[in-house]
């Protein structure tokens, strides 16, 4: 009887599955052009690029609770459901056949809660890296400023350049939840550089947001006193007026409107 240990050793020295199209070179030929001449061209074959697509996914680090997200299973238009699903859907779906990596322009989206703006965020990163093989990373905002604390502490083994890197680099950030960490001036200035990096290198961030965007308390003149008085908390509160000015520019913006959709899910199943 083999040991677990000679199974393991036997497994790691048997030979890949070798792929039937390309044999294992990763190249394939395919005939050129659709006449009837006998050209051939060489080209990459599926098997690599399933592999990228595969690699691409896990780098994403899209969490498991979001792994359904897809812009295929996004119902924009349901018995009751508001115009803005359907005319974010579209954007969305527009971004993905538009987006070139040379134009760094992203997208904000911003709407209450439940309104089916991770999903769309995540929707998007998929079809980028499954269709297109673009690099994605998906962080939530809290979570990546935790990260980020962290790696200052002396017991722990991360750098704060190792868990910026990829943040710095990866073509499509997606930041879930932007305003989440009460501000401070050091998450102020932690986002700015993040955001203004990516900018600056033409690279594009998909944001989400459930605050308002509006401007910061005292900037604001168009309300009433009263409505100042009992005013919620804007996205000017939580990230500063300067970001959010600069968020405009980066970003093209998408607001959902409607009921929270698991709400509705719930009811629905009660029915
Ligand atoms: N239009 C929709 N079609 C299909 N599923 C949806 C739709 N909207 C939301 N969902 C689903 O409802 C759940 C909540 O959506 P999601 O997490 O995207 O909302 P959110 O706006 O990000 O909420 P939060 O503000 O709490 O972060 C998810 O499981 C999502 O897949
Ligand atoms: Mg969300
Ligand atoms: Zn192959």
């Amino acid at each position: 009887m083999a040991s677990d240990l000679e199974k393991v050793i036997r497994a790691i020295k048997a030979p890949a599955e070798v792929c039937p199209v390309c044999g294992g070179t990763g190249w394939k030929t395919v005939p050129a052009g659709s006449g009837t001449h006998t050209d051939r061209r060489v080209t990459r074959c599926d098997c690599q690029l399933r592999a990228r697509s595969h690699s691409l996914l896990v780098a994403a680090r899209i969490p498991r609770r979001y792994e359904h997200c897809e812009l295929a299973s996004y119902a924009p238009d349901f018995p009751g459901a508001h115009p803005s699903l359907g005319l974010a859907h579209l954007t969305a779906s527009r971004f993905v056949e538009e987006y070139d990596p040379r134009d760094g322009t992203g997208l904000l989206i911003i709407g209450k809660i439940g309104t089916g703006k991770t999903h769309l965020a995540v929707g998007i990163i998929k079809e980028l890296i499954l269709t297109r093989g673009i690099s994605c990373l998906f962080y939530d905002y809290r979570e990546l400023l935790k990260e980020i604390q962290n790696s200052y502490n002396a017991t722990v083994q991360t750098t704060e350049l190792d868990v910026l890197r990829p943040v710095f680099e990866t073509d499509v950030l997606v930041l879930d939840e932007l305003g989440a960490v009460k501000p401070t001036e050091w998450v102020w200035d932690t986002v700015s550089l993040i955001l203004n990096s990516r900018y600056n290198d033409n690279r594009t961030t998909i944001i989400t947001t459930n605050f308002e965007d509006q401007p910061a308390a005292g900037v604001s003149t168009s309300l009433s006193p009263a409505r100042a008085a009992t005013r919620g908390e804007t996205l000017g509160d939580r990230i500063g007026e300067r970001m959010r000015s600069r968020l405009h520019e980066m970003c093209r913006i998408v607001t959902l409107d409607g009921a929270d959709f698991r709400q509705k899910l719930r009811s629905a199943s009660y029915r």
